[in-house]
């Protein structure tokens, strides 16, 4: 009998409610993000985010189940993000999903958000066991080796920012709009990478860990460099130093990706994360993985960023391995897999 379940994400800043089948069909995935109440802040405002959870979980849960055509009580279970992320977030939808569970009768099941991001090439390509998963957003950055649904080996990640967050702190600092990613990515185009000389952090060191946050620094003193010079900015300042760092980011991820399909001779490639979303990163990704003879997998964006269905599918291979949780499943701020 197949096994239809409720996902629910609500742990950073973006509320989501979807419903799955273990034939990975994604029978319905609602997401409803925060940008616009962030916008004058500069970056995610933990009380505004929990708030706007606790206003939206409910509807977007109606919302999930109206376009799945489904009451609660056709399902078989609840997934929820219990962490890592914003407590007052994850708290109001690891308290939604109780209740519902109370409700209905329905088995409940507590989800890590990172193993929600790492199992979704199983639910969008049906990947097996074991492949390498190159996790890069706004708030993680890390390689995970994934053997199994409960069984994730960190080979490294960053020691200071995430690739994404750099990515926004670089667009803020030479006054592009946010998200940075995307103003960076499109600024870049007419950008000439080699203009200037950056660093390519931690290449030097063995292993898989990486470093943004002295890329970021090099770029700030460029450009400082150049308005003290120059009485400002011109624009193709602007798309020289956002290439410049576009290609830096992309050659340091492709050198530890290089490592770590080595280290684990996986036989997939995976990438998840918005930062996926940029072109000069995957062909970067796409090249390494061809040289390692592995297959490069990028789920589409609207599932490689956060939402509810990877939760719902990690709900689901937690549910076959057996796991249940109880009325005193808790909220986790941190929760390394
Ligand atoms: O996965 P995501 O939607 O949210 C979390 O961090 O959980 O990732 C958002 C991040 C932002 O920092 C954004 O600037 C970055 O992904 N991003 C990009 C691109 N599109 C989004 N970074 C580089 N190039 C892009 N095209
Ligand atoms: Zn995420």
């Amino acid at each position: 009998m197949a096994l239809t379940f409720l996902g629910i994400e609500s742990s950073c800043d973006d509320t989501a409610a979807a419903v799955v089948r273990d034939d990975r069909d994604i029978l319905a995935s609602v997401v409803a993000g925060q940008t616009a109440l962030h916008a004058d802040f500069g970056g995610v405002v933990p009380e505004i985010a929990a708030r706007a959870h606790a206003e939206k979980l409910d509807a977007c849960v109606e919302e999930a189940l109206s376009q799945a055509g489904l009451r609660l009580a056709d399902l078989d279970g609840i997934a929820v993000t219990a962490g890592p992320g914003l407590i007052g977030g994850v708290l109001s939808g690891v308290m939604l999903a109780k209740g519902l569970a109370i409700g209905s009768g329905l088995p409940l099941i507590g989800v890590n958000h990172l193993a929600g991001h790492a199992l979704t090439p199983r639910l969008t390509d049906g990947v097996a066991y074991p492949y390498l998963m190159l996790l890069v957003s706004g708030g993680h950055c890390q390689f995970l080796s994934v053997t199994g649904p409960d069984s994730f080996t960190r080979l490294g990640g960053t020691i200071d920012d995430a690739p994404g967050e750099a990515f926004d702190k670089i667009a803020k600092l030479l006054g592009l709009p946010q998200p940075g990613g995307p103003s960076v990515e499109a600024a870049a185009r007419a950008g000439n990478p080699r203009r200037f000389a950056l660093p390519r952090p931690l290449l030097d060191r063995p292993g898989c860990d990486l470093s943004f946050s002295g890329l970021k620094t090099a770029v700030l003193r460029q450009r400082d460099d150049l308005a003290a010079a120059q009485g400002g900015l011109h624009e193709q300042d602007r798309a020289d130093l956002c290439a410049g760092f576009q290609a830096a980011v992309a050659d340091v991820l492709a050198e530890k990706t290089r490592r770590a399909l080595a280290q684990t001779g996986a036989p997939v490639l995976a990438v998840a994360g918005g930062v996926a979303a940029n072109q000069t990163l995957r062909a970067a990704l796409q090249t390494i993985a061809a040289e390692a003879g592995a297959a490069f997998l990028a789920p589409p964006l609207r599932l490689c960023t956060d939402n509810a269905a990877m939760i719902a599918w990690a709900g689901i291979e937690a549910y076959n391995a057996g796991q249940r949780d109880g009325m005193d499943l808790a909220a986790r701020p941190r929760w390394p897999l």
